[in-house]
C-alpha cells in the first residue's frame, strides 16, 4: 500500500499515536523527550475502552480503525502505544500495510526485568489480552525460561479505568493496587513489568506499595528507541530545530477526556473529538 513515502516533505509529517485511551501518553512524554522535533497526532480511542477484556479480533479491528483515522491526518508512521493493541493486533497491522508504513509497538519489559531480578522471580502486570497474547509468551521463552527466571501475572483489574478517570492516588484507587500487586509480591518478585501504557502513572502508588528493593520497568522508552530507529534507517527523522507539535484527539467526549489529559502531560493543551 502507497502511503505517500515519496512525498519531499516527509520528514515533516506527523508520528500517528494511538492507545485506548490516555495510557499511550506515557509513550507520548518518552517520544517527546527522544524525538523532540517530532510532530505527533495521537488518538485516544476512549470510546473502545478498555480493549483488554475483548477478544483478538476485535481489538485487532480497533487497531486498524485507528491507524486509519492517523493516516488520515498525514502520519508518516504508527506507534501502537498499547500494549493490548500491541499484542493482539501488531503483527496483522504490518501484514495489511507492508512496508512502505513503519510500525513501532509495545514488547512487555521482560528483558531488562530478567536482568534485574535478584530474588528469580518477576511479576507481570497486564491487562488480560496481553496476558493471554503470543507477544508475552515469545518473550518469557526468549529471555526468562533460559535465564531460569520465574514470572508470575495478574491483570490489574480496574486499574486501566481509574487512570482514565485521572483517579491516580484514591483510596479506591490504592485498595485496587494492592489488590493487584499482592499475587506479584506474596510470590517473591522483585522487578515489576508494567504491561500496560496505563500503569506508568500509577508509578508512585506502585513502588510505595512495593518498596526501595523492587524493581519497576515499562516499555516507553523502548518503544521511543525503536520509533527512532525505523524514521533514521529512511531518513525521515524531523531535523528541527522547532519543537515537534501534539495534536490530541479522543473518540469519547473531549469535555470529560481533555482535562484527564492535560493532566497527565501536565500541559494546556486542546483536545478534540476524533468524530467530528
Ligand atoms: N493502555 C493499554 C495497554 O497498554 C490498554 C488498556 C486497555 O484498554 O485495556 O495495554
Amino acid at each position: 500500500m502507497d502511503h505517500g513515502s515519496s512525498t519531499t516533505d516527509i520528514h515533516r509529517r506527523p508520528l500517528g499515536v494511538f492507545d485506548s485511551g490516555v495510557g499511550g501518553l506515557s509513550v507520548v512524554a518518552e517520544l517527546r523527550r527522544l524525538l523532540p522535533h517530532e510532530a505527533i497526532v495521537y488518538l485516544a480511542d476512549t470510546a473502545n475502552c478498555p480493549y483488554g477484556p475483548r477478544p483478538a479480533a476485535e481489538i485487532r479491528a480497533l487497531a486498524e480503525q485507528a491507524t486509519a483515522f492517523l493516516l488520515a491526518r498525514g502520519a508518516k508512521m504508527i506507534v501502537v502505544a498499547c500494549n493490548t493493541a500491541s499484542a493482539a493486533g501488531l503483527a496483522p497491522l504490518r501484514a495489511q500495510h507492508g512496508p512502505d508504513l513503519p510500525i513501532a509497538g509495545l514488547v512487555p519489559a521482560v528483558k531488562p526485568a530478567v536482568a534485574l531480578t535478584r530474588s528469580g522471580t518477576i511479576g507481570v502486570l497486564a491487562t488480560p489480552a496481553t496476558l493471554r497474547g503470543a507477544l508475552l509468551e515469545e518473550v518469557i521463552a526468549r529471555f526468562a525460561t533460559p535465564a531460569g527466571v520465574r514470572v508470575v501475572k495478574d491483570s490489574g483489574c480496574g486499574l486501566v479505568e481509574a487512570v482514565e478517570a485521572g483517579a491516580l492516588d484514591t483510596p479506591a484507587t490504592r485498595a485496587r493496587l494492592q489488590q493487584a500487586l499482592a499475587p506479584l509480591l506474596g510470590a517473591g518478585a522483585d522487578a515489576l513489568v508494567l504491561g500496560c501504557t496505563h500503569y506508568p502513572f500509577l508509578r508512585a502508588g506502585i513502588a510505595a506499595l512495593a518498596g526501595p528493593h523492587v524493581a519497576l520497568v515499562d516499555s516507553g522508552l523502548g518503544v521511543a528507541r525503536q520509533t527512532h530507529r525505523l524514521l533514521h534507517e529512511r531518513g525521515w527523522s524531523n531535523p528541527g530545530p522547532a519543537p515537534g507539535r501534539l495534536d490530541l484527539y479522543t473518540s469519547g467526549d473531549p469535555a470529560q477526556v481533555g482535562p484527564v489529559m492535560r493532566r497527565l502531560l501536565g500541559e494546556e493543551l486542546p483536545v478534540c473529538a476524533s468524530w467530528r
